[in-house]
């Protein structure tokens, strides 16, 4: 029976639109069976014209159409399918999954200046000292006459100056804020003053810009033993609790008298060693009791008030206190150095 064929026709290309697995194949099963000039159920409806008795010819006719139709819809219905698979694979591939962890974060470090400056800075505030700043572009006044280094000073030889005219230059020194905290602020008063002062200098251990920190206190009655005292908890809690501390009479034209502060070695603890060239000290800061002059230039009375003063490097302090033994990779930028935290 020519029906019988065309069930079996449309059974086995429904069973082909099943198998198709892509739309390659999809559309080539399609074409199989439904294609213009040879698809089989294509050429059976082409046998509509040779039937002749024509209540057998319809019948005959509608089923293949029939056929037609149901096997175009399940085409169609396979390919939609298809596709919303082919989508679900794509958007699967793309997706991203939330609960992943992330690759680890390059967190940055402070650069030793940095650190140590936050380190003093802390030391000192638990002293009650206020942290302030002034210009690095200075009068000469200030950096030098007023902290009794009038023209001609021997001192002012050993710190080769930037001048920028006759009368300004870039600071030398932090001392010069000691004046200006003095008439901004009077006495009594306690400040640290952290901050760059330049210099024309530049060598292996000396570089031209580099940081300071300048401390004063000024009160009534203040004696050379609060100095030591102030200086040996600077010392302990920068360097280590075990540190020992020795004042060397010295000369400074800010104060008198004049001292500079040793520290025992980090290295060796005080045995001798290359860092400490074998003496068992480092040295480690300028300090004294200030100068009347320098009172009075910063309007304050000596006769009312006595003060102390120091100042001190602060990259020296930070190779001291971290071991770096050269001063010029603090200045060459190389991320390990801040990398090693
Ligand atoms: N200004 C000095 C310098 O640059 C350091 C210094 C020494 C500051 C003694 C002071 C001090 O306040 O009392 O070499």
């Amino acid at each position: 029976m020519v029906t019988d064929d065309l069930h079996e026709v449309l059974r086995r290309g429904l069973e082909a639109v099943r198998a198709a697995v892509d739309l390659a194949s999809l559309d080539e099963a399609r074409a199989r069976f439904l294609g213009r000039g040879d698809g089989e159920l294509t050429l059976m409806r082409r046998r509509i014209g040779t039937i002749a008795d024509p209540d057998a010819k319809r019948q005959y006719g509608l089923s293949v159409n029939e056929a037609c139709r149901r096997l175009e819809e399940d085409v169609e219905a396979r390919r939609a399918q298809l596709e919303r698979e082919r989508q679900e694979v794509a958007v699967a591939a793309e997706a991203l999954d939330l609960t992943w962890p992330a690759p680890p974060l390059r967190r940055g470090h402070l650069h030793p200046v940095t650190r140590m400056t936050r380190e003093i800075r802390r030391v000192f505030t638990q002293l009650g000292y206020l942290t302030l700043s002034g210009p690095e572009v200075e009068y000469d006044r200030y950096n030098f006459t007023l902290v009794n280094m009038p023209p001609g000073h021997p001192s002012r030889d050993t710190q080769d100056t930037f001048y920028i005219d006759d009368s300004r230059l870039l600071r030398t020194q932090t001392s010069p804020v000691q004046i200006r905290a003095l008439v901004a602020l009077g006495a009594p008063l306690r400040v640290i003053v952290p901050g760059k002062v330049f210099r024309r200098d530049n060598d292996p251990t000396h570089s031209p810009v580099f940081h300071q920190v300048e401390g004063l206190l000024v009160d009534e009655g203040v004696t050379a033993g609060d100095l030591k005292g102030t200086l040996e908890f600077f010392a302990r809690s920068i360097f280590g609790a075990e540190r020992a501390i020795r004042l060397r009479p010295h000369n400074f034209s800010f104060t008198e008298p004049s001292l500079e502060l040793d520290v025992s070695c980090m290295v060796c603890e005080g045995k001798g060693c290359r860092l400490c060239k074998h003496s068992g000290w480092i040295e480690v800061l300028g300090s004294g009791m200030v100068h009347p002059d320098v009172l009075r230039n910063g309007g304050v009375d000596p006769e009312h008030y006595t003060g102390f003063a120091f100042g001190f490097g602060i990259e020296r302090a930070a190779q001291l206190a971290y071991g770096i033994d050269d001063v010029r990779v603090l200045y060459e930028n190389d991320v390990r150095l801040v990398g090693q935290g």
